[in-house]
């Protein structure tokens, strides 16, 4: 339900953003790169200090929900930093050059497309979208406007996993077949249950704003705090961090997405009110084509796994198996030179009989030097320190000032997104979904 009092925002905000749209600014080589941030959170925050890092840019505004987060955002980055309740109003400054959007799922396409319709350009937090719904417009408002737009899955920028798509390209571990990919935790932070702050009312929290086109409850600081608990806001494990694993396995493979999804799971641990599972595992299959022959892809997240967190993917090819941790490590086990034989429960005549076939099919002979291989696994390891996530700010500056493509545009963004709300959609629906990853849309 929209009240009168959000048409009215929006309208003003939408009118305020239109004219700065108009007085776009010029970025000079010397000039910073100002960017705002919306949603003040724990990976906006991150986001900003990797922003900062990449030098050359300037934080001048920022917008959140939650009155402490604005507090502390000049606590953090100076007074002068320019905050609000209303993210129309960053928009419609003339000073800002690029937004950080790292709100809630459920905020992400509105806060982009508005941002882009202001002349801004933009870094989207990952799922690109909430819902698949959501994602034709997103790509269409970038098209539109000609504005950058970065979405935020770092490890496409990541030289681990470049060097995980070069392996694979030169066939270190032969033809793939099946993909394995997992991200397991054991803690209650791992499970999301953030700390909630005590100060936290509807007098410090916009909580209409919180909730925005979401269907609407009395207000709950546990929905404000943990809000990947619920489907109002986030996306559960599959958007979360399937998202993430699609988006990297689409990279080193040059992918555009499955064609089928199927889900399944539970809430097995944190039943803490939750309405989505903390356990969940998809199969997906995707079809060849030029850049990767027909494979199978296994996810699973388990946020109560008994051990200690860990994730990962497993290549697994014909000749051996490629798997990306910090580093990408490549094991291979000779092919065998013959395929051995059972005979010995045959009569003995039939024993022999085939044993002088087999040996002139496989002539009994010393392997060659050629049949050794390193006992250890080839391993790859990034230099200390390496940060994807910085990586992948320095694209999305990079692309603000040259105007040149960024890495993981709404197209690339949308198709990890995209299979990761099937697998939800899979998972309540108890069905299997059918994808089109070159169109982008549900058959
Ligand atoms: N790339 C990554 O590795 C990575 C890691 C963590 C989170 N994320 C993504 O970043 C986003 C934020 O996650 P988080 O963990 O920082 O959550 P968070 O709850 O810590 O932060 C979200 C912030 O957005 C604010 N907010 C809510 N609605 C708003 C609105 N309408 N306008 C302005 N602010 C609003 C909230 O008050 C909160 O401060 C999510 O989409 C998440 O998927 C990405």
């Amino acid at each position: 339900m929209t009240t009168r009092r959000h048409f009215i925002q929006a309208t003003a905000g939408a009118a305020l953003a239109a004219q700065a749209a108009s007085a776009q600014r010029t970025i000079s080589p010397n000039d910073n790169v100002q960017i705002a941030l919306i949603g003040v959170g724990g990976m906006g925050s991150g986001d900003v200090e990797a922003s900062l890092k990449v030098g050359g840019t300037k934080l001048v505004a920022v917008s959140d929900v939650y009155d402490g987060r604005l507090t502390h955002a000049k606590e953090r980055w100076g007074a002068d930093v320019f905050t609000s309740r209303h993210f129309e109003e960053v928009l419609a400054r003339p000073d800002v050059d690029a937004v950080i959007i790292a709100t809630p799922d459920h905020w992400h396409d509105r806060v982009s497309i508005a941002a882009m319709n202001a002349g801004k350009d933009v870094y989207c937090e990952k799922p690109m979208v909430q819902r698949l719904a959501f994602g034709p417009p997103v790509i269409e408002a970038q098209k539109k406007t000609g504005r950058i737009m970065q979405v935020g899955s770092q490890r496409v920028s990541s030289i681990v996993y470049k060097k995980a798509q070069d392996l694979l390209r030169q066939g270190v571990i032969g033809e793939f077949n099946m993909v394995e990919a997992w991200w397991d935790r054991n803690s209650a932070i791992g499970a999301w249950q953030y700390s909630i702050p005590p100060d936290a009312s509807t007098d410090t929290i916009d909580w209409e704003r919180f909730q925005g086109r979401a269907p609407h409850h009395d207000y709950d600081s546990k929905r404000v705090f943990r809000w990947r608990n619920y489907q109002d806001y986030g996306t559960g494990v599959a958007g979360d961090l399937f998202v993430h694993l699609f988006s990297g396995m689409h990279f080193v493979i040059g992918s555009m997405g499955p064609t089928r999804v199927y889900a399944t799971g539970g809430t097995r641990f944190w039943k803490d009110g939750r309405d989505v599972p903390d356990l969940m595992l998809a199969l997906c299959d995707y079809p060849k084509t030029e850049s990767h022959p027909a494979f199978n892809l296994a996810l699973r997240v388990n946020f109560e796994d008994g051990s200690s967190e860990n994730q990962g993917f497993r290549f697994i090819g014909s000749e051996g198996i490629m798997t990306i941790g910090n580093g990408v490590t490549v094991s291979r086990t000779p092919r065998e030179a013959e395929p051995g034989y059972t005979i010995d429960t045959f009569a003995n005549a039939t024993q022999k009989e085939f044993l002088k076939d087999y040996r002139e099919k496989y002539p009994e002979q010393r392997p060659s030097a050629d049949a050794m291989r390193p006992d250890d696994d080839e391993k790859f390891l990034p230099p200390p320190g390496y940060s994807d996530h910085l990586d992948h700010h320095k694209n999305f500056i990079q692309a603000v000032r040259t105007r040149k493509p960024v890495i993981e545009d709404p197209t690339f963004g949308f198709r990890a997104a995209g299979p990761a709300l099937l697998a939800n959609l899979s998972y309540f629906e108890q069905k299997e979904c059918k994808w089109d990853p070159v169109g982008m849309k549900q058959v």
